[in-house]
């Protein structure tokens, strides 16, 4: 039997889960996770040229020129570890990160199979995402009051020091919320025009938003 590869989009404010349910949902399919939020935070702690550059958009709340992320993606895409699949994490955030993605998958015969839209209302994002920590070593992500680590500021699975964004401080937020509302929202319309965006609220605990984002995508899995 010729398994078809799955290719799903978790599309979302910050703060709304998508790095949280993206990790369960590869797992649980044995996708490639892509996140592009991480892998630019990687370029920025190795230094690179290319972590250079988008330290000084992210930073301000600001999205990464679609040039420098769009070849990060092609990339990863073009990986042995994404023939089964991908969940794209934090991608795309623009209409050109759309329709190149929409081209990538088209020159390998695939196609976007479903858009995952988590709904969640902007006081709980605030909450969310001021109380983040996360680990930098093994990129674990945490709650200071939802979902804390064993022993305060440690990381459960490494025990490395827990630390916070640079780009979770609340004037930062804020600016990647108007970001988010006036270059990312619009593709939700865009999606819906082909019948693939299931909305799912992202505003009950994980088990329960993975449980719903499962059967949101019906058998577009099966
Ligand atoms: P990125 O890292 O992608 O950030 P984001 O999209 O703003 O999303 P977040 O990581 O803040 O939130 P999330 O939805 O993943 O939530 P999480 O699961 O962590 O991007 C960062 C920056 O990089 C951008 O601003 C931009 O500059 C640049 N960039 C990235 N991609 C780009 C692109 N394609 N183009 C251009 N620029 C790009 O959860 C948040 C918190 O809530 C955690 O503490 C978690 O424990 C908690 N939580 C999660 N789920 C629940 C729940 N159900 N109930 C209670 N708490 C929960």
């Amino acid at each position: 039997m010729v398994t078809r590869a799955l290719d799903l989009i978790l599309l979302g404010p910050p703060g709304a889960g998508k790095g949280t349910q993206a990790k369960r949902l590869a797992a649980a399919f044995e996708l490639l996770h892509i996140s592009t939020g991480d892998l630019l935070r990687d370029e920025v702690a190795k230094g690179t040229a290319l972590g250079v550059e988008a330290e000084r958009y992210m930073s301000r709340g600001e999205l990464v020129p679609d040039e420098l992320v769009g070849k990060m993606l092609a990339k990863r895409l073009h990986s042995q570890q994404a023939a089964l699949g991908c969940v794209y994490d934090g991608y795309p955030r623009t209409r050109a990160q759309a329709v190149l993605l929409d081209g990538l998958l088209s020159e390998l015969n695939r196609r976007v199979d479903v858009v995952l839209y988590l709904n969640v209302a902007d006081a709980e994002l605030l909450a969310r995402i001021t109380g983040r920590r996360s680990c930098p070593s093994c990129g674990a992500v945490y709650h200071v009051a939802t979902q804390p680590p064993k022993a305060e500021g440690a990381c459960d699975r490494c025990g490395s020091a827990l630390t916070q964004r640079d780009d979770d401080k609340d004037d930062v937020v804020r600016e990647r919320l108007r970001v988010y509302r006036e270059h990312t929202a619009p593709l939700l319309s865009y999606y819906s025009g082909r019948r693939i965006m299931r909305e799912v609220d992202g505003a009950v605990a994980p088990d329960e938003v993975f449980r719903r984002l499962r059967e949101a995508m019906g058998n577009v899995s099966a």
